[in-house]
């Protein structure tokens, strides 16, 4: 298998204002992260609301500019593109939003909507052309042709997803970030769309960067799974490997908080103590440390590194006391 996108050690911190005696301070949504994902994969991207899951996403597709770090996207380093040579990048990466009523403009029709970046990247020709591509997306994503004159508002939650899925394929995309796609959706829905993503993925052959804060979300598309905590990737594995042996504490924490579907396997819930702190002022050493169980003296000064475990070099942890 071949790399699509590989991000080298990728930092975005966000000024914020002045604080005391006129101390800059700012927020460090991502704190060196670096990983592969490979032509036709899902990488599930996992971690609580404000661990920077949303930064990063937005970081790969220069739709915020990282700070410093870089993005390689079929060998060729996204971070340095000049304006002109990104607008050709933007039409093989695209993005999928959480909430699909807000992504949507409500005085657009559907079919508008998803005929806008076709005239945008000059795609399928005449107005004909562009609407005979609107209706066959249409199709793709499970939505009748014939609703194509309709309002966003008159579309369930869902098919307002399916839609957003369809504006993205539009320009034939090879990669999508999908930005918690189905967390603003019911369970019942949230599979149909999650199903919609994995046969689209089959049929046309997509990478996914799928994010979640739901690990029980994931489980099924992902390949492989990058576990986030303050802005830095703590474990990362195949799905596998990463539901059957979780290695970091925190990863450990969050798979004993998702409920098992069989009521005779008894599960031990751990509870972490704590809040998540700030990532303006993120904790010495490791920033897990203070909410962690296993945690020792040095874990408050020494900061660990991502570094594969000696029984399998696919999962990667990055934790002082586990090995
Ligand atoms: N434009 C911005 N300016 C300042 N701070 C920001 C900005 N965008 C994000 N942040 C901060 O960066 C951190 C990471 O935010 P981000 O949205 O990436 O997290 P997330 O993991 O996507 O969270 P959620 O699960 O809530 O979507 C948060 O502390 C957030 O407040
Ligand atoms: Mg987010």
């Amino acid at each position: 298998m071949s790399t699509l996108l590989e991000i080298r050690n990728l930092v975005k911190n966000f000024p914020v204002g002045e604080g005391l005696f006129g101390a800059k301070s700012e927020i460090q949504a991502v704190q060196g992260v670096s990983f592969a994902i490979n032509k036709g994969e899902t990488l599930g991207l996992v971690g609580e609301s404000g661990c920077g899951k949303t930064t990063l996403g937005r970081c790969l597709l220069r739709l915020i500019e990282p700070t410093s770090g870089q993005v390689f996207y079929d060998g060729t380093d996204v971070t340095a593109l000049t304006p002109g040579d990104l607008k050709a990048f933007r039409r093989r990466m695209q993005i999928i939003f959480q909430d699909p009523f807000s992504s949507l403009n409500p005085r657009m029709t559907i079919g508008k909507i998803i005929e806008e970046p076709l005239i945008i990247h000059r795609m399928h020709g005449d107005a004909a052309g562009r609407r005979k591509r609107v209706a066959e997306l249409m199709e793709l994503v499970g939505l009748n042709p014939s609703t194509m004159l309709r309002y966003p508002h008159e579309f369930s939650g869902g098919q307002r997803q399916r839609i957003g899925i369809a504006r993205a394929l539009a320009v034939e995309p090879e990669f999508l970030v999908c930005d918690e796609p189905v967390s603003a959706l019911d369970v019942s829905i949230q599979a149909q769309i999650v199903n919609l993503l994995m046969d689209l993925q089959k049929s046309l052959g997509l990478t996914y960067l799928f994010i979640s804060h739901d690990l029980r979300v994931v489980e099924h598309i992902s390949h492989r799974v990058a576990v986030m905590y303050l802005g830095k990737v703590v474990e990362s594995a195949s799905s596998q490997s990463l539901y059957s042996r979780p290695q970091h504490p925190y990863t450990q924490a969050l798979l004993s908080a998702v409920p098992n579907p069989d009521p005779s396997v008894k599960k031990h819930r751990i509870v972490l103590e704590g809040d998540l702190p700030s990532p303006s002022a993120p904790p010495t050493g490791c920033h897990f440390h203070p909410r962690c169980f296993l945690r020792e003296e040095r874990c408050q000064k020494e900061e660990p590194e991502l570094k594969s475990l000696e029984a399998d070099s696919q999962h990667c942890v990055s934790c002082l006391v586990v090995k």
